[in-house]
Order: structure tokens, then sequence, then C-alpha cells
């Protein structure tokens, strides 16, 4: 006997935030990816691709399979799960594409189920969809999906994630060029180990990001977005980026950086013209380099996934 079937929503996220690599994430307004969730008796998962975008047919390679099994095996139950993806980011766009469907993936099926899970429990299952695709379970992106808001992962093991206010006038620019960068590939290239005085400023950085937050300082939080661990070693992936970024702050951005894993960067205003002006120059930017792009203007969505009709 088949149940009836519940949709989600899961919005896009900035996982980082610029020197919280694996510990910072933020939510956006407005994109994300949509699911329906259906169950019926038997045993397995089926995943159907409605959306326009093209993934892969194999489950075993769909991050919402991790998830769905880690959820069904906490819950006990077996079940044929059945997941249409109606809605969908572009993969490898660095605004945390698999994040949203794990993540909306689990918010439906817990809402099918009568709400077995705290959201702070789906954040772990939907973390195994993360892993599948870098080899790490970090939440950076599924938190502030599942969440909303911005998310500080104070530590994973167990998972401990503080939700932190967010003022008011914090405007998030996100630019999406279309190229390709491999979450793994991008973890490849860190390096394993790092000096004690680049750690010293990072960790700076990083309380300063949660004050900043805390006290609704934006002059701090855009003071604290510097990250001397990642960004080095990544911005080759992304043509022109100190370019992009002299430019960014030129037009008044308070700071910019790698969304995620990139090629996504994103850029933090206080206003929503300075916030639109931005967009112009990230479109300009990858325009003039004859690269495709999508541009977003975001306040964080304060919420994160949710049941959709
Ligand atoms: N924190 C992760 C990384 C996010 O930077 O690799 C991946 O989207």
């Amino acid at each position: 006997m088949k149940n009836k079937s519940v949709k989600a929503f899961a919005p896009a996220s900035v996982a980082n935030m610029s020197c919280g690599f694996d510990v910072m994430g933020m939510a956006l307004d407005g994109v994300g990816d949509t699911v329906e969730v259906s169950m019926s008796e038997g045993d397995g998962i089926k995943i159907e691709n409605k959306s326009d975008v093209s993934l892969p047919t194999d489950v075993e390679k769909n991050v919402i399979t991790p998830a769905v099994r880690a959820f069904m095996q906490a819950l006990g139950k077996k079940a044929m799960v059945e997941v249409t993806v109606l809605k969908k980011i572009l993969p490898g766009s660095g605004i945390g594409s698999s994040a949203a469907s794990s993540a909306a993936a689990v918010v439906a099926l817990n809402a099918l189920c009568d709400y077995p899970f705290s959201p702070e429990k789906l954040v772990e299952f939907a973390m195994e969809g993360e892993c599948l695709i870098s080899g790490t379970r970090h939440a950076d992106n599924v938190a502030p999906a599942i969440l909303g808001g911005v998310v500080f992962m104070r530590g994973y093991e167990p998972l401990d994630m503080v939700k932190l206010p967010v003022p008011e006038h914090f405007w998030c620019t996100v630019v999406h060029p279309h190229i390709t960068v491999n979450t793994a590939d991008a973890r490849a290239v860190l390096p394993k180990e790092i000096p004690m005085r680049k750690a010293v400023t990072q960790w700076g950085n990083v309380g300063g990001l949660v004050a900043g937050f805390a006290m609704g300082d934006m002059d701090l939080i855009a003071r604290s977005m510097v990250d001397v661990v990642v960004e080095p070693y990544r911005k080759g992936f992304i043509p022109e980026y100190d370019d992009l970024k002299e430019k960014l702050a030129m037009a008044g951005a308070m700071a910019s950086n790698i969304s995620g894993s990139g090629p996504s960067v994103f850029a933090v205003s206080q206003s929503k013209e300075k916030a639109h002006l931005l967009s112009e120059v990230m479109r300009r930017h990858f325009d003039a380099l004859g690269i495709k792009n999508d541009v977003y203007v975001s306040h964080v969505m304060p919420h994160g996934a949710r049941v959709v009709e």
C-alpha cells in the first residue's frame, strides 16, 4: 500500500564563509532544491529526476541515497522509498547543491513518517550524502540547509551546532560561473598541516566572525572574513580570482571569498542596492572572460528546509 507523498524545499548555502572551513555555513534565500518523497511496502530506494539538470542515473552515485539509508536505518523500518527530484541547483556550483538535495529528502521523509527525528538528527543523516561526494562528513552546507540561518559547527564528535543571529542589514551576493570544480579535487589541493602562525590568524578570524554575528557587528564580521588556510590553494580554480576580489572591494564589498569549494564566489554588503551593484561587477567579470554565469542577491534565509505544497 502506498502512502501519500510529501514535497520539501531546501535552500542553497554558502559554506566556510571565508575563514570557517568545514565549521561555518549560511542558508541563501530563494534558491534551492525541491524533492518529493513517498514510501511503499518493500525495501530499497528509487530516484527519479524530473528537474532540468542532469543527475547520475545510478542511485549509488546520488547523494540522496546515503542520506535516506541513514534515516531508514535509524528508524529501524524497511520500506521502498521513492524520491523525485523536481527542482535542482546545478551540481558542482559551490552553493551546496548536493546538500540541498539530501536535506530536502530527509526533511520530506521525516514529515512522511510523522516527525520521528529532530532537525539536528536530520543534519547527521544528510551528512552521509556529503561524505559520498567529498569523502568527509562535513555539515557546513547541510546544517544551514536544514536549520536555516548562519550555523557554526563547534565540534563534530559529537556534532555540536550553534545557530547564530544575523544582522538585519547583512546582504550576500553570489556568482556561479559555469565551470566545474569537483569538491573532492578542491579538498585534495589543501595541505594536510598548517603552520602555527597561520593557525593563530585563522582561529582569531573564526572567533571574530562568530563574535561579530553574536554581537550584530557588521564591521567585525567583515574584517574577520579572511582565510589564510584554504583560499590561497583554491583560488587557482577560479579564473582571474584576485582581479575579481579587487573589483568587488573597489565597488564596496565588505568582504568576498570562495563559496564552499567553489567555483561560486560570494560578497557581503550592507544594503540591497550595494548587493545588486556587486552582482553587476561579478557578472561583468565572468562575461568578459566568456564564462556563462548566474548571480544571486540574497538575505540569509532564517528558516531551513521545509515541507511545501
Ligand atoms: N567545507 C567544504 C569544503 C564545503 O570547503 O570543501 C564543500 O561545499
